[in-house]
């Protein structure tokens, strides 16, 4: 079997074959890795408890498939080309022969620091090819990373720490983002603070600022590497071993530990990234996602390098020192495959073509879309402008969940709608809920998304909790796995994504559950309750909205939204301060106390003319005075 999809008519073929005959089809993918031992059952699964395994008794390291088997072939070959946020610092790259020996003497720093195969390690960094040798280095030995994004505040990486049990993390002195320069070490201080069992913290030298570095527990990585052997044997783990975790929010409670495992992980992330980006040899593909978000662990690390192929990574924001920051480095490294998300594209839209024209941007190919449904008008932008007409959009669906793309145009071969992720890639059999539960059959419909046969790069487990994956993905449609996701199907069969359906929202493609931004939020002395609603906001997609219940009526309304916001920033991070607050005197509840989310969301959206029956709730007078303070401009 060809891996490689060269025609729409071999895609066709492919999906028949993978739904006909999964186990099959996965394997013949499977077959082309390097294995220390083959597998003696590609599946076996039931969506009950749920179990899945894939691959089941084969032993194999993931990092031998990213970077041993390249070896020979293109050692020489650029792995990453890394551009720095400061656009007169030079370019620092890596081929895969330099990759394998920095990774191989950070696994052996990892295991003269204790740390061993199972045990797991925390990276909170900027995006420097150290975040990538880290997380390599720790497959390498078979310990699991957990990378936590840099933007989260203190309080947010202790809890993902302590979920965890992590006792080793790596960080840096710094971090330059745009004009601002991180403390990044001064987080992870605080953060580890009362974390006893926080053995270890390995400090990139990044910034150059004044860090503490404390006796016993803080290292600097130069002096570590400095002697570390670059030789180091991959350690065998099993196709089920965990490879890393990730957190990621739900609509309830805490974010939770998203746990992928190894060979299923692999042979997907390989799969889509070779066959819906069409990646040539000797291509450079640039992808702009931290890899402190899923986007950055299928592909900017693991997708690309077990395809061998060459990437940028870029540590800076797309705005410095001016909105033509992409442009310009598509330009100055020939990037041939760009791939960024739809609140990138509509905020460089609103900086006007000046800052595009300016650059050449004839080497692209193909562009890619991720991480929230990619409106029209930003859809035929990006066609328009960046990619002149001739390059492919691959809108690719697909969650922090589902490890790899699930829907997605495959560049070039499958036929392209604007806003339309298209077809599913083969090996993912979608199904339409309605509102009973039932499967949608035909096309023209609209519905909940689910899966219904497992993938290999599917969740496994939520770290630490396993009811609570069988709850939020398992139990909704007994049998299937639910996405979360509303979704069209139209009269050709493709797929438009229209957007969340439980009570999580899509903040400039970051996910955030209501509830960890309420609980946030309530933690200010003043606020008794509030509700979050996400509403349509030009540039990130969805705006956060808050309604919020005072003790006391505030004497200032602006101090107390100013105090609310700096919470938010330090319970979670700036990227879940609210973009409004309304004081309100109650929120719309049910008799049974329930929230009324949807006739809060019409108002965030600014239609209270259809709010629809108001007479169930238990003192529908909130309403009207909730609509008349949405009536006053809202200062932020
Ligand atoms: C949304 C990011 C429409 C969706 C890879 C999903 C999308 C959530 C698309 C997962 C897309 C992602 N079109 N919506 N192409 N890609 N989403 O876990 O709501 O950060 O459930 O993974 O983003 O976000 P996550």
């Amino acid at each position: 079997m060809a891996v490689r999809i060269n025609s729409f008519e071999q895609y066709k073929e492919d999906y028949k074959l993978s739904v006909e005959n999964p186990e099959a089809f996965w394997a013949g993918v499977a077959d082309t890795f390097t294995w220390k031992k083959k597998w003696d059952k590609v599946l076996e699964w039931n969506f009950t408890e749920p179990k899945v395994e894939w691959f089941k008794g084969a032993q194999l390291n993931i990092t031998e498939n990213c970077l041993d088997r390249h070896l020979a072939t293109k050692g020489d070959a650029i792995a990453y080309v890394w551009e720095s946020n400061d656009v007169n610092e030079a370019n620092r790259t890596l081929t895969y022969k330099q990759l394998h020996e920095e990774v191989c003497k950070f696994a052996n720093v990892l295991k003269s620091n204790g740390v061993k195969k199972g045990d797991r390690v925390c990276m909170y960094m900027p995006m420097v090819p150290e975040l990538a040798i880290a997380c390599l280095a720790a497959a390498r030995i078979g310990a699991i990373h957990s990378v936590v994004f840099a933007g989260f505040s203190a309080q947010a990486l202790c809890d993902r720490i302590s979920d965890a049990k992590v006792e080793v993390v790596i960080t840096s002195d710094g971090n330059f983002r745009g004009n601002k320069d991180i403390p990044v070490k001064a987080i992870v201080d605080e953060a580890i603070k009362n974390l006893d069992f926080v053995r270890k913290s390995i400090v990139f030298k990044r910034t150059g600022g004044p860090v503490i570095m404390k006796e016993g527990r803080d290292i600097w990585w130069s002096d570590e590497m400095a002697t570390a052997s670059p030789v180091c044997e991959a350690t065998p783990v099993d196709a089920e071993d965990p490879l890393f975790i990730l957190y990621t929010s739900g609509s309830t409670g805490q974010p939770k530990g998203v746990v992928h495992t190894t060979a299923g992980y692999m042979v997907s992330t390989y799969y889509t990234f070779l066959n819906a980006f069409q990646y040539n040899e000797g291509e450079l593909y640039f992808c702009t996602a931290d890899i402190g978000w899923i986007t950055g662990h299928s592909y900017m690390m693991y997708g690309p390098l077990l395809a061998g192929a060459s990437s940028v990574m870029f540590e800076g924001v797309p705005t410095y020192p001016d909105a033509g920051r992409f442009w310009q480095i598509v330009e100055k490294l020939k990037v041939n495959i760009f791939y960024t998300a739809p609140t990138a594209i509509r905020a460089l839209e609103a900086f006007g073509l000046e800052f595009v024209n300016k650059y050449d941007l004839s080497s692209l190919r193909a562009l890619g879309s991720v991480g929230e449904p990619i409106n029209v008008e930003a859809w035929n932008w990006y066609n328009d402008y960046i990619g002149k007409g001739n390059c492919p959009i691959v809108d690719t669906y697909w969650q922090t969940e589902t490890g790899a793309f699930m829907i997605t145009p495959i560049a070039g071969i499958t036929p392209t709608k604007p806003a339309y992720a298209t077809l599913p890639l083969p090996g993912v059999q979608l199904a339409i809920m309605d509102a009973e539960g039932k499967e949608i059959l035909g096309n023209d419909v609209e519905g909940n998304l689910c899966v219904k046969f497992p993938w290999p790069s599917m969740i496994r487990t939520t770290y630490g909790d396993h009811e609570r994956c069988r709850q939020t993905y398992f139990s909704a449609y007994p049998g299937y796995y639910f996405t979360g996701d509303g979704c069209k199907r139209d009269e050709d069969g493709y797929y438009r994504i229209t957007g969340r359906v439980d009570d999580v929202i899509n903040v400039s493609g970051h996910r955030m559950g209501t509830a960890e931004v309420e609980n946030a939020i309530n933690e200010h002395k003043n606020v008794i309750e509030s509700a979050i609603v996400g509403y349509p906001h030009d540039i990130k997609g969805q705006g956060i909205y808050a309604y919020v219940i005072c003790d006391h009526v505030p004497e200032n309304a602006d101090v107390l939204r100013k105090e609310i916001l700096d919470i938010v920033t330090k319970i979670i991070g700036p990227i879940a301060k609210p973009d409004k607050i309304q004081i309100v005197p109650g929120l719309p509840k049910t008799r049974s106390g329930k929230i009324m989310r949807r006739i809060l969301r019409k108002v965030a959206e600014g239609d209270v003319s259809s709010l629809g029956d108001t007479s169930t709730l238990l003192d529908p007078s909130v309403v009207d005075a909730i609509v008349e303070g949405a009536l006053v401009p809202i200062k932020q």
